[in-house]
């Protein structure tokens, strides 16, 4: 028997927003959609957003799944959390978010509260057009496990997010190596990469002349005018212009005012419809998460 918590049992018995959102073509009104699972693997989910054309604001969430008590309740608590938020908003809630909301999660049902981040996502995508593969990590990277159809990039983003160290958790969050067990070597490779990959980072970042520390507290003071530039145009070419390269576009950093970061889109990203969702949801969001909340990326 599963130790849930009381929030858990509780939004099981009584869910709150299942269903369906039909799309009446309210004026300045949008349905968005978003699927992750297959009912193969045992869990599907699927989240029906309502959203305010104007002021891109959730106006209702609503979710069906086929799942377990955990994926219920979840993706409850999802559709609890996102309304009232805006899409950039709700793309910051994260899985461990969605399993605090609940009390926690037993750690072998991490996978749910994974499962409606996804599904999050993929509506908020989905409602921008931005096609399901410049976002959708199942179909970049390499296949690791073929019993759940994981790739090195999904691993690699739960570890990342939740801090994993063990091929064990990385199942209870993923799946991955749940079924035959012959892919848990190269899990626990993917662990030791993306570990080594953050020790780089953090030695990376306090490589900063030693003039730059506080000597009273030990403590680093804020990012020099340089080294913020450098750390921006760092995070672009390495997590943003390959997801835009890979759908035919890219971007250059052409100024810095402040928080405000222009940069000039190019190829597919420069003629896309949907630039400007690419810029607020590929590039804004991620900057904002690696360096400030305050940033705001404009193109030129
Ligand atoms: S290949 Fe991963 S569990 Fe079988």
């Amino acid at each position: 028997m599963w130790d849930y918590t009381d929030k858990v049992l509780e939004l099981f018995y009584d869910p709150k927003n299942q269903g369906t959102i039909e799309d009446n073509h309210e004026p300045g009104v949008k349905v968005s959609v978003g699927d992750v699972g297959s009912i193969s693997c045992g869990d599907a989910l699927r989240l029906h957003l309502k959203v305010e054309e104007a002021t891109d604001k959730i106006l209702d969430a609503r979710f069906q799944t086929f799942g377990c008590t955990s994926a219920i309740a979840s993706s409850s608590a999802l559709t609890e959390m996102v309304k009232g938020l805006t899409l950039d908003e709700a793309l910051k809630v994260t899985n461990k978010e969605i399993a605090d909301y609940l009390g926690g999660l037993p750690e072998a049902k991490m996978h749910c509260s994974v499962m409606g981040q996804e599904a999050l996502e993929a509506a908020i995508y989905n409602y921008r057009g931005i096609p399901l593969e410049a976002h959708d990590d199942d179909d970049e990277g390499v296949l690791i496990c073929s019993c759940f159809g994981i790739t090195d990039a999904k691993i690699k983003k739960a570890v990342r997010h939740n801090n994993l160290f063990s091929a064990e958790q990385v199942t209870n969050y993923v799946k991955a190596g749940g079924g035959c067990g012959s892919c848990l070597a190269k899990i626990d490779d993917i662990i030791k990469e993306v570990k080594q990959e953050y020790e780089k980072e953090i030695a990376s970042t306090n490589s900063v002349p030693a003039n730059t520390k506080d000597s009273t507290l030990g403590q680093q003071k804020p990012l020099t005018n340089v080294q913020r530039i450098a750390l921006i145009q760092k995070v672009l070419d390495e997590e943003v212009r390959p997801v835009l390269i890979a759908d035919g576009g890219d971007v250059e950093l052409y100024d810095i005012e402040g928080d405000k970061i222009k940069v000039i889109l190019k190829g597919a990203c420069g003629s896309c419809s949907s630039s400007t969702a690419t810029l607020k949801v590929a590039i804004e969001s991620r900057l904002r998460d690696r360096i400030s909340k305050d940033i705001i990326v404009e193109a030129v």
